[in-house]
């Protein structure tokens, strides 16, 4: 209810205000050849799902970008797929510019901001053959990439994500082997993953400064809200507070301080050439998880991660819950990385809900979130929704659907769920001046 000016929940969104959806290319284009789908060919897709057409944006994202300037975004969140621009080494497909130079005009012909991230967790076949980034070459191929993208793409572009999660890169991949390569409790690979994925963050943002001297340059952070599953219990605190810091800092503490990524940093190893690239935060939350000691659980490294059956949650995973949809997380989030003092852009938010049970709530909940974040003072440009249609979700296949528009993958029908009217009307009326 609007309680009048002096209501801090009441607080305007500001002229300008970017309201988008957000995808990335493995998840809706169809047909990239990449370490993923060498993963889906392996059989390591839980749902057992192909991702075949996806969303089939290869052929006609333009239809979706219709349906999103429908419900009125004016910014749209997507990747460029590595190995369609460079499927050898040194080899670039002028065809696949092309299509992405399609897209990109197509949404500023929408008057839609395109901010585009240049890595979304895939590889090509022949950077994975190489130890992807384990590989010290990784920093220099990455950067020779972004330079070619930006020289090809920068006249359509100037909002960058260079790296999406690369917590969740290092961490998955390479510690919980959820994601290719499916390393197991290799802290140390992760750890020089991630020190790899600082410098070629940090290369890529000199690099497209220089090409492009008033572009908006980041990278988006993962942040789970953590909290201890027995709040009596010491171990699960300290655990709860071990693995805050090592994920939720993860890469972010590089770039505000010039550390290197635990346990590098423990050696003495500085990365001051990481040291304040980015002209903003993008922060993607979904969720609150219980971490607690499982002693049965050597699978998970004795670890577990849990949520209290009453509380808010959307569709579960097939074998790990998804998480608690918790709204103040995502203030949580912000103050996180306050440090920085930064503009923030939230460039993931969404659950996985099929039936759209608690989507509706969820999202004028994060609304009111963020009317708050904007009440104390945090210059919050923009809010991502993922995603406008269901897409393929990784590991999960076609089994957690996160779109304001269910998808049929089969015979690619889109049906509105009520959170895109939800979304229209939030959107008009934060326009308006909202009080809802
Ligand atoms: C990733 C997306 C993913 C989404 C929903 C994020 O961590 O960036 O690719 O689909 O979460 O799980």
């Amino acid at each position: 209810m609007d309680k009048g000016p002096g209501d801090k929940s009441n607080h305007h969104f500001p002229p300008g205000f970017l309201w988008g959806v957000a995808t990335s290319a493995h998840q809706v284009e169809g047909g990239c050849i990449n370490q993923w789908s060498a993963w889906e060919e392996k059989g390591r897709i839980k749902s057992g799902d192909r991702v075949g057409l996806a969303c089939d944006w290869w052929h006609s994202a333009e239809k979706d970008f219709d349906l999103a300037q429908q419900l009125g975004v004016n910014a749209l969140r997507l990747s460029l797929e590595w190995s369609r621009i460079e499927p050898e080494e040194g080899r670039w497909d002028s065809a696949a510019v092309a299509r992405y130079r399609a897209m990109l005009q197509a949404l500023r012909a929408r008057r839609i901001r395109p901010f585009v991230t240049l890595h979304h967790f895939t590889n090509p076949l022949w950077f994975e053959d190489q130890g992807a980034f384990r590989s010290a070459r990784s920093v220099q191929l990455f950067e020779r990439f972004t330079r070619y993208v930006v020289d090809e793409l920068g006249d359509l572009c100037s909002d960058w994500t260079t790296f999406n999660e690369p917590n969740v890169y290092a961490a998955l991949g390479y510690f919980l082997g959820e994601f290719p390569p499916g390393r197991k409790g290799r802290f140390l690979q992760a750890a020089q993953v991630t020190r790899n994925l600082c410098l070629a963050h940090a290369a890529t943002y000199r690099t497209i400064h220089s090409l492009q001297p008033d572009a908006n340059v980041g990278w988006a952070q993962h942040f789970v809200a953590f909290k201890p599953r027995r709040r009596k219990s010491a171990i699960d605190r300290w655990l709860t507070a071990f693995v805050d810091r090592r994920f939720n800092d993860n890469f972010a503490e590089s770039v505000l301080s010039g550390r290197a990524p635990f346990p590098l940093s423990k050696f003495g190893v500085r990365l001051d050439e990481v040291k304040d690239t980015c002209d903003y935060i993008g922060i993607n939350y979904y969720s609150r998880l219980r971490a607690g000691l499982a002693l049965s659980s050597p699978r998970t490294m004795f670890f577990q991660l849990t949520v209290p059956p009453h509380k808010p949650q959307g569709d579960s995973g097939i074998e790990i819950p998804y998480g608690e949809a918790y709204p103040k997380g995502l203030r949580r989030a912000a103050k996180r990385f306050a440090a920085f003092n930064k503009p923030v852009y939230i460039l993931e938010n969404g659950v996985p809900d099929r039936e759209d049970r608690i989507r509706p709530w969820l999202l004028k909940a994060e609304v009111k979130q963020m009317r708050k974040l904007l009440a104390a003072g945090v210059d919050l440009r923009g809010y991502f929704h993922w995603s406008l249609t269901d897409n393929f979700e990784w590991n999960e296949g076609w089994h957690l659907r996160f779109g304001l528009y269910e998808l049929n993958p089969a015979t690619q029908l889109r049906i509105p769920r009520p959170s895109a009217q939800l979304y229209a009307q939030i959107i008009r009326e934060s326009r308006n001046g909202w009080s809802g």
